[in-house]
């Protein structure tokens, strides 16, 4: 048997997505050995739920180093300890350095609430609702120096409804990404994506947005 593929991940939150991944490896839908939790903030309910699950956990605070570079640096060696074939960012809030990304090139993974390259950044949803948009979603994609801007692995759509407030809308593409994070680390476990340019082929072909998904059983 081909071993697991070993991930950690890395969060800053409330990891709700770091939930999803490890219901999915837990329900065995996720063939990943999930090796670590990685976390720049020390108070983040996501630490919890990831010792709950008996899952180790490491907490790098970015308050502690004065250089981006820096934090960085001790960043990589929190995850490079659990030698990883994968990282992925599931709402993992600081900007990562160039160096960093190159260190992960091809192996580092973000979920963004948008549909990119539509809002990149922050307050996705809010912005979505100012700007008319009538659809919104999320996006998985792999990272690289351009914010948000990494070739997209897997979008889902959600509906903008007249009436949406930023935290309804947010909550509707909050459950498409607990359905698409775990789906393109089972793809990128299956080794059936590669990044093809600034595109990725799923066992070959072009990935196209599509509306609700789910995580095959
Ligand atoms: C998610 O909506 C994720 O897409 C977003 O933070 C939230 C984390 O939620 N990430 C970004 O905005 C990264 N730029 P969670 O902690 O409950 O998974």
């Amino acid at each position: 048997m081909t071993p697991r593929l070993r991930v950690v991940v890395l969060i800053s939150g409330c990891g709700t997505n770091l939930q999803a991944i490890m219901d999915a490896v837990a329900g065995g839908l996720l063939p990943v050995d999930l090796r670590a939790v990685v976390c720049n903030e020390p108070g983040a309910p996501g630490i919890a739920r990831a010792r709950e699950a008996g899952y180790e956990t490491v907490v790098v605070d970015h308050r502690d180093f004065s250089a981006r570079e820096r934090f960085d640096a001790t960043l990589a060696e929190a995850v490079d300890a659990f030698d990883p074939e994968l990282v992925v960012l599931a709402g993992f809030m600081r900007i990562l350095t160039p160096g960093f990304v190159r260190r992960y090139a091809g192996r580092l993974i973000n979920v963004h609430p948008s549909l990119l390259p539509d809002f990149p950044g922050l307050e996705t949803h809010a912005r979505a609702i100012a700007a008319g948009a009538r659809v919104h979603g999320a996006t998985v994609h792999f990272v690289t120096e351009d914010l948000d801007g990494g070739p997209i692995i897997v979008q889902a759509r959600v509906p903008v409804l007249a009436a949406d407030a930023p935290g309804a809308l947010a909550a509707r593409v909050l459950a498409q990404e607990h359905v698409i994070l775990p789906l393109a680390i089972r793809w990128f476990a299956q080794r059936r994506i590669e990044v093809d340019g600034d595109r990725v082929l799923l066992d070959g072909l072009p990935v196209r947005s599509r509306p609700a998904l789910s995580l095959p059983e």
